[in-house]
């Protein structure tokens, strides 16, 4: 069913590290099209970062080469909105607005609070545990119709949902909040460790191998993918033939996402070789797709006086859009004002 609303598009990548190709795959690289489709507003969501522990040394640079990234990937800061989040202060204060409708109940079922906060729950930061309520009100503060996301926070994005919908019926404000739609690509790839497919690519991730960074040269670029694991066999004639095999299968993966293949398009392309033939590729059409986006990116960070004013003409262009809505927002409740 399409959805009849003009389409506002809000998103957000965390500057928790510097950034890989899963951020890229994953999510970037998919906000770009939606420039064509609605208007668009992306975030550095520098708050959501610090529910874990950051160096506040890292903080602004990881900052800085995020929104780097959105802007060497294809945003345009001239038609879209690129800024940081806790440059806004109607994320922050929305979010408290929020923390009143949500339920404990709802926040205790969310996955990623039980994954993040694993066996020490009780050590968690307050934000951390209140992460899919600040996720709720930066798209709300906007009154967002669509959110790209990853299949990892869909569960958020139902939450956002399920509080714009409280808050509408508790303060007799039917509209107030529109019900945000989550957009998840038909080939969102997940991108897993080059070493370990079962594995998320990450950051954190202690082997160097099994990542590849943004900032990687062209020969770094080929060597991680030579020296990514796999197995013995040929490559599989069909996708059922991946089942499995998940460091094949996470190869075939980004092969496809960086292509703007399906899976089995990219299998019918290759029937049967062995890596010694789909490796060179896919370090070839890698390096293709990867070294544009980082010489953008240096260009974005050599020069930070430029990019810090970029960002501050995307604040103001997003403080117009959510100030009145936190002030209509404040007044459903009864605040003086
Ligand atoms: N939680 C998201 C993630 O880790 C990031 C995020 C924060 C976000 N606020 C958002 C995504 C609002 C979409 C909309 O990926």
């Amino acid at each position: 069913m399409t959805d009849p609303r003009p389409m506002r598009v809000f998103s957000g990548v965390q500057p928790t590290a510097n950034a890989h190709l899963g951020n890229y795959l994953g999510a970037i690289r998919r906000f770009v099209p939606l420039q064509d489709e609605g208007e668009c507003i992306f975030c550095v969501v520098d708050l959501h970062a610090v529910t874990v522990p950051q160096d506040p040394k890292m903080l602004a640079a990881q900052t800085r080469e995020i929104a780097a990234v959105y802007m060497a990937a294809g945003i345009d800061p001239a038609r879209s909105i690129i800024f940081v989040q806790s440059s806004v202060s109607a994320h922050a204060e929305l979010a408290w607005l929020l923390n009143c409708v949500a339920r404990m109940g709802w926040l205790e079922r969310m996955t990623q609070f039980k994954e993040k906060s694993g066996e020490n729950a009780e050590r968690s930061s307050v934000g951390l545990f209140a992460y899919p309520v600040l996720m709720a009100a930066d798209i709300l503060a906007y009154r967002a119709t669509h959110v790209p996301v990853g299949e990892d926070q869909k569960q958020h994005l139902e939450l956002a949902r399920d509080i714009a919908a409280r808050f509408n019926k508790e303060f007799k404000a039917e509209d107030h909040f529109p019900l945000p739609a989550p957009l998840i690509g038909a080939t969102a790839a997940r991108v897993m460790n080059l070493q370990d497919g079962t594995k998320k690519m990450s950051k954190s991730d202690p082997a160097e191998l099994s990542r590849i960074n943004l900032a990687d040269s062209d020969d770094v670029i080929v060597r991680k993918m030579k020296k990514a694991r796999t197995d013995a066999e040929p490559l599989p004639l069909d996708v059922a033939g991946l089942a499995g095999r998940p460091e094949v299968d996470n190869l075939v993966g980004i092969y496809a996402a960086l292509s703007d293949l399906s899976k089995q398009a990219v299998l019918d392309e290759f029937a049967g070789a062995g890596f010694g033939v789909f490796k060179p590729r896919l370090a070839d059409l890698a390096v293709s797709v990867l070294a544009p986006v980082r010489e953008a990116m240096q260009v974005y960070l050599a020069d930070p006086a430029q990019l810090d004013a970029l960002l501050r003409d995307g604040s103001l262009k997003a403080d117009v859009i959510a100030r009145p809505i936190l002030q209509q927002t404040r007044e459903a409740m009864g605040f003086w004002s």
